[in-house]
């Protein structure tokens, strides 16, 4: 068995992988170019991918023997799992295992942009706390305020349970009536928010759901946090908010990654922005890759990979190993 993971990974998961067959790890900096990819691709029976890496029909064509493609993340929009099905590959992701990892993110931005942590520090290296003033590095407080949840699937709740223990109400963004708490309607969320979570993956149905619209009803002075997907959210209406009635944003994704220092959502004095790092814990990637991992070695078995996305295909291989 050719075993492919494309990039340094826990090495916890490259020996465990190793007990099955070959394994090539990509250990370059950066993820592989494309056309190392279609080489790599081409005699593998199983790749471990990277968000950063597309898996489309396009390469598909170059894989002859892969069986599953087991992306080392909870977020697949990097793959065309239609294409994977038509091609007979399986596909999965890592749940689970990062789901408090984000959700701690999601409250470090939420906090870092409430209470003015980054500005702060920043005036302190430009020498500007010369004193204490009453009105001095003003944050907005988050006891008392209403946390609006869109997604509230496992990282979702993750991130309302927390907010017990900061004294904040929770709502979420529910999708038909009729709404149970803590579930309301589109109107009703985004007028009560005062901050605003975003938990949803990114799809047809997601891409670009934060618009102008959106972003317009939003309360004056609430926050957005984004540790979810950057082709959520409209970043160009986005920078007009902020620029306008929005009290800040915490950005852990971009639409387009990596970006500069100079990115206008970066630079912008209402932004805490970090670079996609909601799982980057050690304990959590390490967890991802051993997932990852087990994804592999359950579809080289024979077994059915716990965090398989397109059952179909195992379902037609079961068949095929059936009347064989
Ligand atoms: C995921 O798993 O989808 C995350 O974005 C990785 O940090």
């Amino acid at each position: 068995m050719k075993i492919c993971v494309l990039s340094r990974v826990a090495p916890e998961a490259i020996e465990r992988l190793a007990q099955a067959g070959d394994v090539r790890v990509w250990t370059e900096p950066g993820p592989i170019p494309r056309d190392r990819l279609v080489a790599w691709i081409a005699d593998a029976d199983a790749v471990m991918t990277m968000l950063t890496d597309r898996v489309d029909r396009d390469l598909l064509k170059h894989a002859g023997r892969l069986k599953i493609a087991a992306n080392m993340a909870v977020g697949y929009d990097n793959l065309d799992v239609e294409a994977a099905t038509e091609a007979g590959v399986m596909v999965t992701n890592t749940p689970d295992v990062l789901t408090e990892a984000t959700a701690e993110l999601a409250w470090a931005l939420m906090l870092a942009v409430m209470r003015n942590v980054v500005g702060a520090r920043e005036a302190m290296l430009r020498g500007e706390w010369t004193h204490w003033s009453p009105d001095g590095f003003l944050g907005t407080e988050l006891h008392g305020k209403t946390l609006g949840i869109v997604g509230f699937g496992r990282i979702g709740r993750a991130v309302a349970r927390r907010a017990e223990a900061f004294g904040m109400r929770v709502i979420a963004l529910g999708r038909q009536a009729p709404y149970q708490p803590p579930y309301v309607d589109r109107a009703t969320f985004l007028r009560e928010a005062d901050v605003v979570s975003l938990h949803v993956p990114l799809s047809p149905a997601t891409r670009g759901m934060v618009d102008r619209a959106w972003l317009a009803a939003m309360r004056p002075g609430s926050y957005l946090i984004n540790t979810a997907r950057g082709g959520i959210v409209d970043e160009t209406a986005l920078l007009e908010a902020l620029d306008g009635h929005l009290g800040g944003a915490g950005l852990d994704v971009f639409a387009v990654e990596p970006v500069g220092g100079d990115h206008p959502l970066v630079r912008h004095p209402k932004v805490v922005a970090t670079p996609h790092i909601g799982s980057a814990t050690r304990e959590t990637r390490r967890a991802m890759a051993l997932r990852a991992a087990d994804n592999i070695l359950a579809a080289l078995a024979g077994r059915r990979p716990p965090d398989l996305l397109n059952p179909v295909v195992w379902e037609r291989r079961a068949a095929r190993r059936h009347d064989a």
